[in-house]
């Protein structure tokens, strides 16, 4: 098991020729202090208001990566141009109803706070983000889908090794995910784990809708070599840029400490974009890149 370097971020936010070998070699990048503890702060306190405005009479989905029946809810797919909150799983009782005090049931946030919310916003488009964007080779980064993982004390659920590029299509895969730990995320409260060089095997699902449905496709049955995974500790502030075919995941949180982090997905707009894909957008509300106003 080999860790991957770690990165202080540079002055000028352009990736330096060390940074680009380490993206090209592993698929990942980990860049400490790369965010405020303010900035951090503002999103964590953006996100409890939203939560605490939230009423789950509006409606809600359990999100499970163990049990996606969440595919089939409209709250899932209705939420790519919108603020919406998804629960743990064990957070209902069977009926669905809350056993838990809102805050303390939380899964996450998605999956358009960047474009909604003006906190998620400027955070969201800080020019640094753009540089680094451009300079790991995005040509025209189209700010896709946004999720502030929850990751609650004791039942944050397991997030199973995945590629990005699963779920955010285009043709070719270009997504990248640009991950911040808003609080201190290590082994004890389910920090994310990655397979360094993955991103150069095969992709292996695709999540798109067919005739309606949401489904899951395997393209390719190469199991991830899970053995190779390597943990990504990320104190608060730290970026870790994932390239969409890297394989990754993170274990459940049963400590007694929360684990948030902010996910922000970019694909670029050269590549085509999948029409099957789950997240939409109204034509009235196009995805826009890191320098466009709404
Ligand atoms: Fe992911």
């Amino acid at each position: 098991m080999t860790a991957v370097p770690r990165f202080a971020a540079t002055a000028d936010s352009v990736p330096s020729p060390a940074m680009l070998e380490a993206w090209s070699r592993d698929g990942v990048l980990v860049i400490e202090n790369a965010v405020t503890a303010a900035d951090c702060d503002a999103l964590i306190e953006r996100s409890r208001a939203i939560v605490e405005a939230w009423d789950p009479a509006e409606g809600a989905a359990v999100f499970s990566t163990t049990a996606p029946r969440h595919a089939a809810e409209s709250w899932f797919r209705e939420s790519g141009d919108k603020v919406r909150v998804f629960l743990e799983d064990g957070a209902v009782d069977a009926d669905g109803r809350l056993v838990r005090p809102k805050l303390a049931a939380v899964n996450k946030l998605g999956h358009a706070m960047h474009d909604l919310d003006p906190v998620f916003d400027r955070v969201s488009r800080r020019p640094q983000l753009s540089t680094l964007a451009h300079g790991l080779g995005l040509a025209d980064p189209l700010l896709v889908q946004s999720m502030v993982i929850w990751k609650p004390p004791s039942i944050g659920g397991e997030v199973t090794c995945h590629q990005d590029a699963t779920f955010l299509v285009t043709d070719p895969p270009s997504v990248v995910g640009f991950w911040v730990a808003l609080e201190d995320a290590d082994a004890s409260n389910g920090c994310l784990y990655a397979i360094p060089g993955g991103h150069r095997g095969p992709l292996r699902r695709l999540f798109h809708e067919v005739g309606g449905e949401l489904v899951t496709e395997t393209l390719d049955p190469t199991p991830f070599d899970e053995a190779a995974a390597v943990p990504l500790p990320a104190p608060k502030g730290t970026l870790v840029v994932l390239h969409g075919k890297l394989p990754h995941g993170s274990a459940p949180n049963t400590s007694d400490r929360s684990r948030m982090a902010y996910t922000l997905h970019v694909v670029d707009g050269t590549a085509r974009w999948h029409p099957g894909n789950w997240l939409r957008r109204p034509p009235d509300r196009p995805f826009r890149g890191f320098e466009e106003a709404g």
